[in-house]
């Protein structure tokens, strides 16, 4: 049976060969992928960050480590989501152990999301691509990878567990589900084309900045013939878009703004003004604190915490004493 990405991530043999390739050294999303989305992300000091299919999370522990404000990844296999808790363990970053799909993202709270060769397992990227814009402050970057459309668009010519010599690009313009044998499971995927992804980036929106098809570059390989495979047939297509920068007068609400919060409305002054003198800004920093210790806060009465607790809820996030959710 063909399973979906998260599901097909949760399968244990498929988990495994996954981690073991990804570690590799020639691995092509370290060799080729990752350097050409560092580039595009560019600056992350300050910065809050949405990763949407955030696997083991490496690159936000990563963009932390590089002065990013926040991260926030969104991962919707329990294997990937708990690899990439203990990645973040003892750094700010959070994960939602959601797919992307299903996930309440909320209004303007980012700077940057980026979403790396996950949007392949996505069917309709229409409220996707609408929701990360909504979710993108004035100015926000939108940074993702897919499999290139000439890899998704045909199977054919590849048996299952061989190396691919050959690479059969055919079909391409009838998109939609693909069923592939790979890493030892059967998954689905679907085909869009450079123009589809182009066009939905639009329709959502944004500015296109970049377009890129991750190059390979000499000197990121060891082995000459690895190089000499890399170059015949592109693996990945990596976008950049931008929301345009908010106008003067809405700039209070953005995040990169020195007040920034984005709690939800309805909480009284003097608990915003306990939140403040806390050193809390952001909504997820809640997560880390117990709902006891935060009833503690002078000003800070048990209607705030309902609020509180609701619009963590609505992230996929609890207060850290919350038992109702693991
Ligand atoms: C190829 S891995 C990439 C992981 C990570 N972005 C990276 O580059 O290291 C794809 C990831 O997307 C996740 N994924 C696929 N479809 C998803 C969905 N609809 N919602 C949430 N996560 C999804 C999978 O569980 C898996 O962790």
């Amino acid at each position: 049976m063909a399973h979906a990405g998260p599901d097909f991530y949760d399968d244990d043999a498929v988990f495994a060969t996954y981690q073991g390739r990804r570690q590799r050294p020639d691995s092509p999303n370290d060799t080729m992928e990752k350097p050409v989305i560092v580039q595009l992300i560019g600056e992350v000091a300050g910065k809050h960050v949405l990763d949407l299919g955030c696997g083991d999370a490496a690159i936000g522990r990563d963009l932390l480590q590089r002065g990013a404000a926040s991260y926030l990844g969104v991962e919707g296999s329990h294997k990937m989501a708990a690899l990439a808790r203990q990645t973040l363990a003892g750094t700010p970053g959070q994960v939602v152990m959601q797919t992307i799909e299903a996930w309440t993202a909320p209004a303007a709270a980012f700077d940057l999301t980026v979403s790396r060769l996950v949007f392949h397992y996505v069917a309709d990227l229409t409220p996707v691509f609408a929701a990360v814009f909504r979710s993108l402050a004035g100015g926000g970057k939108f940074v993702f990878s897919v499999e290139h459309p000439v890899i998704t668009s045909c199977n054919r010519g590849w048996p299952a567990g061989t190396r691919r010599q050959d690479w059969v690009v055919d079909d391409y313009f009838s998109t939609g589900e693909r069923v592939t044998s790979w890493m030892g499971g059967t998954v689905k995927k679907y085909h869009r084309t450079v123009e589809d992804y182009f066009r939905l980036l639009r329709d959502a929106g944004f500015e296109v900045e970049a377009l890129r098809e991750a190059c390979p570059q000499r000197n990121r390989f060891d082995d000459p013939q690895t190089y000499e495979r890399r170059k015949r047939i592109p693996l990945f297509l990596v976008l950049a878009a931008r929301k345009a920068p908010c106008k003067e007068s809405d700039m209070a609400s953005s995040p990169t703004h020195d007040n920034a919060s984005n709690f939800p409305s309805g909480i009284g002054k003097p608990a915003l003004r306990a939140l403040d003198a806390a050193g809390y800004t952001r909504l997820e920093q809640l997560a880390n604190v117990r709902e006891a210790d935060l009833g503690k806060l002078h000003g800070m009465g048990p209607k705030s915490i309902g609020l509180l607790h609701d619009a963590l809820a609505a992230q996929g996030l609890a207060f850290a004493d919350d038992t109702s959710v693991s």
